[in-house]
């Protein structure tokens, strides 16, 4: 048996993988109760805040300010918002350039790089100037992943309309249509229970870039960066495409067994947090079964069901239920909208969560610095390239 290196770090050498339950700031911005299989942004409930009828804009202005606005507060901030939807000639230019040769997620990142590239104020790091860059972003972002479906379709792109609500806008700018009343109220519900999550991977990336006092756009970079890996906000693409590959609901145990044998992870279940079912999963479920009924892709949520009873019977009891991402895909399938999309409308909902986390943190800023475990050697004998 090789022998175990010693650990040559100074101090305590505790440590868990990952950042495992390791506490990085204190923050009232959300709350993941793990334990309860619960949701809770600034207090409320997302099944409230999902049935309250103010729309993904009033979660946005829930998160960013801290309160719930009054009517004439949130018609403020929706006519804000709806102000700032364009993006200028250069983006839509670089869209129509990139989109069709690569993923919606380095589109929509290098389309955020580049508007800060034609902001002049982009290194004027104060609370102020973030807001107002997390605005923009809040509202450009629906924008671009609308121009980018539509480039990677051979379409032409469509201006935002400020008349309508941010997530119609959305619809209409992905698809060209305007989408019939529940189709709209459901991606409403989609944006608010994607708009903010604790300190999951992206957050807690753009708040480390951001907290060397970088420009927003930098850190909103970082942050769809590691939204778009297949553990983190990649993983609704990954389970439509899990549910495509089965193809039949009769075949489903087969290729759970299999998957079983490889030892692979099956994606759209377990969570960092949560050792009950994502609360987010709850509500999604029954959309899932409506829209896919109403699609023709009612198989589709079939395999879903069965995939579920079979991982929850095996896993269930080390903690592993579906997450928000085992759902989603059928939704957005049923939809319409391509695959590789489903990760971008997550980002569109994200930008909300990342901005107030930043925000919060920025006034009382301190640079994000933690240490590894060195297992190296100390006292290498330096050999000249020759003599190696
Ligand atoms: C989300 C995720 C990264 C959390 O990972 P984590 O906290 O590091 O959990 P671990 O990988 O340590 O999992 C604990 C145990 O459950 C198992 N497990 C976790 N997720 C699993 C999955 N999706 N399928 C099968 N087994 C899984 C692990 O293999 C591990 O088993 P072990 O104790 O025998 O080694 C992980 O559950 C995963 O990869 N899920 C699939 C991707 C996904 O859906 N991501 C979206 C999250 S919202």
């Amino acid at each position: 048996m090789a022998e175990e290196k010693p650990r040559q770090f100074v101090g305590s050498t505790e440590f868990k993988k990952g950042l495992e339950g390791a506490i990085t700031n204190e923050s009232s911005i959300s709350y993941v109760d793990g334990a309860n299989g619960k949701l809770i942004y600034r207090g409320y409930s997302i099944d409230d805040l999902c049935q309250g009828g103010g729309g993904y804009e009033e979660t946005a202005y829930l998160l960013i300010d801290g309160e719930l606005p009054k009517r004439a507060q949130l018609e403020a901030f929706k006519k804000d918002l709806a102000g700032r939807r364009a993006i200028p000639q250069p983006v839509k230019d670089l869209i129509t350039q990139i989109a069709p040769n690569t993923h919606p997620m380095n589109t929509l990142r290098t389309a955020v790089s580049m508007l800060g590239c034609l902001n002049p104020k982009e290194f004027e790091v104060t609370v102020e100037n973030d807001l107002d860059i997390a605005m923009s972003l809040t509202a450009q972002i629906p924008t671009i992943v609308g121009a980018t479906q539509r480039v990677r379709r051979g379409e032409s792109i469509i201006d935002p309309d400020p008349s309508r609500s941010l997530s119609e806008d959305f619809m209409h700018m992905m698809t060209g249509k305007d989408p019939d009343p529940r189709t709209a109220e459901v991606m409403d519900m989609a944006l608010i229970i994607h708009a903010e999550h604790g300190m999951n991977a992206s957050t807690f990336s753009a708040m480390v870039t951001n907290s060397s006092l970088t420009d927003l756009y930098s850190s909103i970079c970082a942050g769809i960066g590691s939204l778009k890996g297949p553990l983190h906000g990649g993983a609704n693409e990954a389970t439509l495409k899990t549910f495509t590959e089965i193809g039949d609901p009769a075949t489903t145990e087969e290729w759970f067994s299999a998957a079983k044998a490889k030892k692979q992870k099956v994606m759209g279940f377990g969570h960092r947090v949560y050792r009950a079912y994502d609360p987010r999963a709850v509500i999604f479920d029954p959309v899932a079964k409506e829209f896919a009924e109403r699609a023709g892709t009612g198989h589709l949520y079939e395999i879903a069901k069965k995939l579920e009873a079979l991982v929850v019977a095996d896993l269930g009891g080390k903690g592993i239920f579906p997450n928000v991402d085992f759902f989603s895909g059928v939704i957005y399938n049923a939809m319409g909208i391509d695959t590789d999309m489903f990760t971008p409308i997550f980002a569109v909902a994200r930008i909300a969560g990342w901005s107030a986390r930043i925000l919060e943190y920025l006034p009382d800023n301190r640079l994000f610095r933690p240490r590894a475990v060195y297992v190296g050697d100390l006292e290498a004998q330096y050999v000249p390239i020759d003599e190696r």
